[in-house]
């Protein structure tokens, strides 16, 4: 009789155990719309790559994004950080990719795997109009802004030796926003950001211009953990596909109008 009871309790117990098992809620972390979300890390001060246009992220990279995702099925999701924790996420697994007008670079592919290149950037200088900054010699001993982590922040904080203008002349923002916003108000002489969104800010600040030097050239692409294979091919074949049906350049066109 006691047996049968402990049989009972040991049924019902499972029972219950069960039913939260297949009732509980679903992981709405992986699922939208019974899709599968691809998750993509962005730094959405960045035009036109990526910035805020009321609630949303808008801009190059979010609408490529938005067309992978498409054809795999899936939903994209983007989550706006630190430029400098995109790759540490996509490490760690919290973003299943990092997309940020990122340039390849042989220290980041010790890191992370990146797709195939989709666009082209080059190191460009802002400056004030009226700064008596004319070329890159006057950049030496000069105050120099960039954004934290990025290839400016890595070749200006590089010793003069090696090309650059030494750590002490660099400060470093969280964002290009914030570096432009210190060059307006003269705690740094320059900026040295990526072209487009030089370009960008000069055209939506007054008295700022882009140097006519400009001094490296880099290719971008999408970043993945690097035991995330499967997804970095799919993208891969994505990204073909839309590089091939002038989709790429569709999307390019409508941000950065052809020069007149
Ligand atoms: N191309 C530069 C780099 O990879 C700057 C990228 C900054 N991107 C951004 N979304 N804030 O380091």
């Amino acid at each position: 009789m006691k047996n049968l009871k402990k049989i009972l309790a040991a049924v019902l117990a499972l029972c219950i155990l069960l039913c939260f098992a297949g009732c509980g809620p679903k992981d709405t972390n992986s699922e939208a719309d019974g899709k599968k979300v691809l998750t993509m890390a962005t730094n959405a001060e960045f035009p036109p790559y990526e910035y805020h246009e009321g609630d949303e992220i808008v801009g190059i990279d979010a609408e490529v994004a938005a067309a992978i995702a498409e054809k795999l099925g899936m939903e994209l999701e983007i989550a706006d950080v630190d430029f400098d924790s995109i790759i540490p996420g996509v490490q760690q697994g919290k973003y299943d990719m990092g997309m940020a007008g990122m340039t390849v670079t042989d220290d980041r592919l010790e890191k992370v795997n990146f797709s195939d290149t989709y666009a082209k950037g080059v190191q460009v200088v802002i400056v004030k109009e009226d700064g008596g900054i004319a070329s890159l010699d006057d950049v030496n001993g000069k105050k120099i802004g960039v954004q934290q982590g990025t290839t400016g922040d890595i070749y200006a904080s590089d010793t003069v030796e090696k090309g650059g203008y030494g750590e002490e002349n660099v400060t470093k923002y969280a964002n290009g926003a914030l570096a432009v916003e210190a060059l307006k108000a003269g705690k740094v002489d320059c900026v040295i950001i990526d072209n487009e969104p030089a370009k960008a800010y000069v055209a939506a600040n007054e008295g700022l211009k882009i140097l006519d030097t400009e001094y490296a050239n880099e290719d971008y692409a999408i970043c993945f953990a690097k035991d995330n294979t499967e997804l970095q091919t799919k993208v891969n074949n994505a990204l073909k596909e839309l590089i091939a049906d002038g989709t790429v350049q569709k999307i390019v066109d409508k941000y950065i109008k052809a020069e007149k």
